[in-house]
């Protein structure tokens, strides 16, 4: 057997990695550590540990614990920040090595919860889906009779009364609009899957938008040219970016207000589904406003149907958003602070033959 290359194990640990001598000063990092930190290895090595994560850091008591002790330490959920910039969720392994080193692993929490949350949300809409075909039936019919009642009434009345039955006929639009948007939820043939370029759906949302709703917007493109087809349907997929794009619309200011649309190609990132193959999820799609930011009592149920903060808002945008990515089989997550929403979608590429990994 051929000798282990420990050097490339350690740059292939897909998880920040650092080890710390007793005096908590750093000796090794591997590269996902350097990403963590956007700091190259040759500027941390010899710098003690409190110089990046500050003094008296939970970091720095996770790793003089594991010392301490035998074995490894291990802690959820911890803030773990870097120089100035905000702290970010991670769980921390800390591993007594001989000699008093530490070996301390970090465990991002972003990724691990976006999956868990997205997986939710596939169900949230599925609950819909049932009920939404029946109710928007059941409301068609009469909705056509007081319609047609009303346009009956409008023939003989009085201007002023002209006025109350045009009130009904719009009231009456608005509700068949709800209804249609219902409907879709209903809709349950499989989703064709064909080869799909995401840039051109991108742009055609993004030209549809300019034309209407979103004309105050400038919009930013950052698209990875290199990226491949993703497996899907080209109409759906652009009713996904046309609800984000409104929704990014109705939240920046009237001027300065920038709509960001990043791509990128993140081979690795993959999505376990309980009872089913894991899915591959390289395909990144990034879309960034400036605007207000999503209401942080509504953060964690904005994909749910019916959500909103608007007065004429349905909240079904981002549950038909979420509904189709996840029959595309990919997650979508926002991220989202007053000045900056970003809302984060993943989805798998075509491929022409059957996918041999498991
Ligand atoms: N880019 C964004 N910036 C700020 N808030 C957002 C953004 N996108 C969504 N939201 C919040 O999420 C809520 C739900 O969005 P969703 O698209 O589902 O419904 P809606 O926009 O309110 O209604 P509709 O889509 O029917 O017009 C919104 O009401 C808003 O509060
Ligand atoms: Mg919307």
């Amino acid at each position: 057997m051929s000798k282990v290359d420990f050097e490339a194990i350690w740059g292939a640990i897909p998880y920040p990695a650092f080890v710390f001598d007793r005096r908590n000063t750093i000796l090794a990092v591997n590269s996902a550590g350097e990403a963590f930190g956007s700091t190259s290895v040759r500027q941390m090595l010899g710098k003690p540990l409190p110089a990046f994560m500050g003094e008296g850091s939970a970091v720095e008591d996770v790793v003089n614990q594991a010392r301490r002790g035998e074995g490894s330490v291990v802690l959820h959920d911890v803030e773990v920040a870097w120089v100035d910039r905000p702290p970010r969720l991670n769980n921390l392994h800390a591993s007594n090595m001989s000699g008093g080193e530490v070996l301390l692993l970090l465990h991002p929490r972003g990724l691990a919860d976006k999956m868990d949350r997205s997986l939710t949300h596939r169900s949230a809409a599925r609950s819909v889906t049932g009920m939404a075909s029946m109710l928007a039936h059941e409301i068609r019919n009469p909705l056509a009779g007081i319609n047609g009642a009303a346009q009956l009434l409008a023939m003989n009345a009085s201007t002023e009364d002209q006025e109350l039955t045009q009130l009904i006929q719009d009231e009456i639009k608005r509700i068949g609009k709800l209804v249609e948007r219902v409907e879709q939820f209903g809709d349950l043939r499989p989703t064709p899957r064909e080869p799909v370029n995401i840039h051109d759906v991108l742009d055609k949302a993004k030209r549809s938008a300019q034309a209407g709703f979103a004309a105050h917007a400038r919009f930013k493109e950052d698209y990875d040219p290199s990226l491949p087809d993703v497996a899907g349907d080209f109409d759906q997929l652009l009713q996904v970016f046309q609800n984000l794009f409104k929704n990014a619309a109705e939240a920046i200011p009237q001027v300065g207000g920038v709509i960001t649309i990043k791509t990128a190609y993140r081979p690795g990132v993959r999505l376990q589904i309980p009872g089913q193959q894991s899915e591959s999820l390289p395909l990144q799609i990034l879309i960034t406003d400036n605007g207000t930011g999503v209401p942080e009592t509504l953060l964690n149920d904005i994909f749910d149907p019916f959500v909103s903060s608007k007065s004429a808002g349905t909240g079904l945008g981002l549950s038909l958003v979420s509904k189709i990515i996840a029959d595309h089989g990919g997650v979508i997550e926002c991220d989202s602070v007053p000045g900056r929403t970003v809302f984060e979608i993943l989805l798998p590429i075509w491929r022409d033959v059957p996918s041999e990994e498991t």
